[in-house]
């Protein structure tokens, strides 16, 4: 077999690339190690910038976004007691928009199909091979027989576990990593969201976060230790310690119901540099990981994606390799800022374990000075909608 791109990793960033490039005539071949239905059953992201909303249309795959996507144009942020909203539109001239990770995936899914593109699930033991070397390939084994894929270029877009950047050589990559003390405890419900934006909770009692699926879908999320295991959660102990995170009118408001999924997330920071070796880029979480507070992640994925597929089509069709040369650090210049941002919002938002009564008034002077300066919360409103590329 032989394509022009192999494509390791059938998430939002595989999926993505392998559509931006189809419409440009580029040929990809997509290896996924599970099943479609489990990639589907994966519940993640759900807030999308402007940015990628113009990716997906450029893609083709935005008419149901469009449909039924949720543009909001502020969040809310609640501390001691008290909400206050945060204008993202006035502030930035930007929104954002709701939809889930999991639908964004269902539609790049249904474009592939009906474009013929092939993607290989279920494909075991998959590996990168001559990255480095002048015949780069792909090796997998499917139904029993071992499969090689010959291909112009690797993209390792399979995740922070994937097999991509573990088959670097150590020599060749440097790793920068913070990893917190918590998780996040999350529940998907079909219930009415309790408010019509997003509220970051900062709560003596930790973390909480209200999102939102649709109109009758709510995502909430408690910051929880680490030592905590799922199975130990009811819904009912969740609603509960919930309801000691909310605001009284939330609390009034928030109507409850049985589960639809529930999970625990760790939360992570993690660079990897570079992201390109040879004729083998990384993108998305498999080149860095940030935590969920500053709901970034997605949108980092869908940016390295937009400069990746643009030094490709600028390859195969002006035979320049100038944006394949900048990929890694054009990608790592708004990896960072994003890093920034995310910890950022985690540190402000999160109770840590270890935390005085001087972390805690400083954080509430933090979230004081951010709601009443309009220059603070324009830094925040311009990352949180997201840099321009
Ligand atoms: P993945 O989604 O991890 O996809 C990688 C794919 O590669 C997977 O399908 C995997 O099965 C496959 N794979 C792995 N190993 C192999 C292998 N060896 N061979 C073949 N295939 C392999 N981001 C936001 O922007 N906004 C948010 O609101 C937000 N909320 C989040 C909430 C939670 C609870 C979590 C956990 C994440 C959140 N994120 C958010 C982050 C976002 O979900 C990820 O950044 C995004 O999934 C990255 O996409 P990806 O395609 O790079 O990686
Ligand atoms: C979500 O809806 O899953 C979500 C929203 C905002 C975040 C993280 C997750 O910051």
């Amino acid at each position: 077999m032989r394509t022009q791109v192999a494509i390791i990793g059938a998430g939002p960033s595989g999926l993505l690339l392998g559509q931006l490039l189809h419409r440009q005539g580029i040929e990809t071949v997509i290896l996924e190690n599970r099943s479609a239905d489990y990639v589907l059953g994966r519940i993640r992201a759900g807030v999308i910038e402007q940015g990628m909303v113009g990716l997906l249309e450029q893609a083709g795959v935005a008419e149901r976004l469009h449909k039924e996507g949720l543009v909001h144009d502020g969040t809310e942020l609640a501390f001691a007691g008290a909400r206050h909203r945060i204008d993202f539109k006035k502030l930035t001239g930007k929104t954002v928009t709701v939809y889930g990770q999991t639908e964004i995936t269902r539609d790049l899914m249904e474009a592939r199909t009906a474009c013929g593109a092939q993607t290989i699930y279920e494909a075991e033991d998959v590996m990168p091979l001559d990255f480095d070397g002048a015949k780069p390939h792909v090796r997998y084994r499917k139904d029993g027989k071992d499969i090689e894929i010959e291909c112009d270029f690797i993209a390792g877009c399979d995740g922070f576990h994937g097999v991509s950047r573990q088959s670097v050589p150590a020599t060749s990559i440097e790793n920068f990593e913070r990893v917190y003390p918590f998780g996040w405890l999350g529940i998907l419900s079909e219930t009415p969201p309790v408010s019509e934006e997003l509220i970051y909770i900062n709560h003596e009692r930790g973390f909480a976060l209200c999102s939102m699926r649709s109109p009758t879908r709510s995502r909430y999320y408690l910051q929880c230790s680490l030592a905590e295991h799922v199975e130990d959660w009811t819904d009912a102990r969740f609603w509960d310690e919930l309801k000691l995170r909310l605001d009284d009118q939330a609390r009034e408001r928030l109507v409850t119901g049985p589960s639809i999924e529930k999970s625990i997330a760790p939360l992570r920071s993690f660079v990897a540099e570079p992201m390109r070796f040879g004729r083998m880029f990384l993108a998305g979480d498999a080149a860095h990981i940030v935590p969920p507070t500053g709901a970034k992640g997605l949108n980092l994925a869908a940016s390295d994606v937009h400069y990746l597929s643009g030094a490709l089509v600028e390859f195969y069709r002006e035979k320049s390799s100038a944006g394949i040369d900048h990929y890694s650090a054009r990608a790592l210049s708004r990896v960072w800022k994003a890093e920034r941002f995310s910890w950022w919002m985690t540190t402000l938002l999160h109770r840590m374990p270890e935390s005085s009564g001087f972390d805690r008034r400083l954080q509430h002077a933090e979230l004081d000075y951010l709601v009443s300066s309009p220059a603070a919360a324009m830094a925040m409103a311009e990352n949180y909608v997201g840099l321009p590329y």
